[in-house]
């Protein structure tokens, strides 16, 4: 096996692991416990729980790897891999008890990511991909969408917890719903990503993520297709993430550039 064969089947036996703890907190009944950036941004006792649990069994599993997860941080030391984790990457929905969340998990090697696995923990849906070895939804491989007219796009996003960026994020989407199809807020980026690999979205970009949001998403749509990039360039990042089929990731790109999509706060 190789070693992004081996990385993989290690994060996805961790991750269904995590994926399981997680409903089981859920269906003990889930309260938010603090919030992080604003009072929407929240946290609940599972994020903690999940990121703990996901980061005891990698270090038994491999013990000079790193860990860079939402909760505690961490994983800027050097190291042959670097995993990057959410635990729950949607944990509104968590919260209300909608069926779409994931432990979203990534492993990186000299910064670059190689493998990755999204698990909707509700469902128990999984998205895989390794670097240059396909993206998969269990043992379908996957394929983004044929859509070529951005006219004709279903497109999927997200609004950041600061009221600051959600009026700008709502501007640009005012200045973008009258030149697609419609646009779908599935509240875990993660997933969107995943629906973009497997063609039910057929474009999804948001401004403000972060590397445990899109890095595993990120993977599984570019190994379906899709170009994963920010503005203007730019590799994916804090300022945009843009995944799309390339017909369609040119189109999107240029109203987002001229809608100042990265700008604001
Ligand atoms: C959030 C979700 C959401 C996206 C936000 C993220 P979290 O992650 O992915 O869809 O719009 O930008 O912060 O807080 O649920 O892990």
């Amino acid at each position: 096996m190789d070693q992004s064969a081996e990385l993989l089947a290690l994060a996805v036996s961790v991750a269904r692991a995590a994926g399981d703890l997680a409903t089981r907190m859920r269906a003990d009944g889930v309260a938010a416990v603090a919030t992080k950036s604003t009072a929407t941004d929240v946290v609940t006792a599972a994020d903690r729980a999940v990121e703990q649990l996901v980061r005891d069994r990698l270090r038994e599993a491999r013990p000079g790897d790193v860990v860079f997860g939402e909760e505690y941080g961490g994983g800027q030391e050097r190291a042959a891999v670097r995993w990057i984790l959410d635990p729950i990457d949607g944990t509104v929905n968590y919260l209300y008890d909608i069926p779409v969340y994931a432990v979203s998990l990534a492993a990186e090697v000299d910064g670059v990511v190689v493998a990755g696995v999204v698990i909707n923990a509700a469902t128990g849906r999984e998205w895989t991909a390794t670097l240059g070895g396909g993206a998969y939804c269990g043992d379908r491989r996957l394929r983004v969408s044929g859509e070529t007219d951005l006219g004709q796009a279903l497109v999927g996003t997200g609004f950041g917890y600061a009221a600051g960026r959600r009026l700008h994020q709502a501007r640009v989407l005012t200045g973008l719903i009258g030149h697609i199809r419609d646009i779908r807020r599935i509240g875990a980026a993660s997933i969107d990503l995943c629906l973009v690999a497997e063609g039910a979205l057929d474009a999804y970009y948001e401004k403000g993520l972060n590397p445990w949001d899109h890095s595993a998403g990120g993977l599984v749509a570019a190994e379906a297709g899709a170009l994963v990039t920010g503005l203007d360039g730019n590799p994916p990042g804090v300022d945009m993430v843009i995944a799309a089929p390339p017909a369609l990731h040119a189109q999107l790109h240029d109203l987002l550039s001229k809608l100042d999509a990265s700008g604001g706060p």
